[in-house]
């Protein structure tokens, strides 16, 4: 223990109340131990109540933010597993013989086009060329798929490159026809 000769503040009754409330609270907890193990109270640094809060909202935050990470991990993870989503992109009937319609899949903000032909038949097709990612879209006058960028044309039962600069065809989107609607239930990667 550091000896004094001079009275502290709160020893001469000079000290801030809040000065005075902590040498009411050193004089309350003292304690023989503190003889053997001593705290230099003077030096000794406190965790105030505002740093305290201050460490629990960071902490709380922090396993905030560590559950949504988890949370996008177990979604890419799903989607790794081949876990394609289901997607309705419309009622058999909205789609006379011609017909094409953009839909989102395989997630949002990704975009996929289906079209329908004059069988009957449905495609369906990632919107994005293989060349360099401008959208296609279906040439109903030709019967083809069309990238405006570069003129890349592709065959719209089959996705695959009839001209142009792409070196591969469009990625298909795979389709379940059933109780008069149509739905997207996998593929369309990009
Ligand atoms: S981006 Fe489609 S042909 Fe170039």
């Amino acid at each position: 223990m550091t000896a004094r000769n001079t009275p502290t503040p709160a020893e001469a009754g000079t000290a801030a109340p809040e000065c005075k409330r902590e040498a009411a609270l050193k004089k309350k907890y003292r304690r023989h131990w503190e003889d053997d193990f001593s705290v230099d109270w003077d030096t000794t640094e406190y965790v105030s109540r505002r740093e305290f809060t201050r460490f629990l909202g960071l902490s709380s935050a922090g396993m905030a933010l560590g559950t949504t990470v988890i949370a996008a991990a177990a979604s890419l993870k799903g989607e790794e597993k081949g876990e394609s989503p289901r997607v309705r992109v419309g009622r058999i009937a909205d789609f006379p013989v011609g017909a094409s319609k953009a839909f989102e899949y395989p997630r949002k903000g990704l975009y996929a086009l289906l079209v329908r032909h004059e069988d009957g038949s449905f495609s369906a097709y990632s919107q994005k060329c293989p060349h360099l990612g401008c959208a296609v879209y279906y040439e109903h006058e030709k019967n083809v798929l069309e990238c405006p960028c570069h003129e890349g044309f592709f065959n719209v039962k089959t996705g695959d490159v009839i001209s142009g600069p792409p070196q591969r065809g469009l990625s298909v989107v795979n389709l379940e026809v059933s109780n008069d609607e149509v739905w997207a239930v996998g593929g369309g990667g990009h």
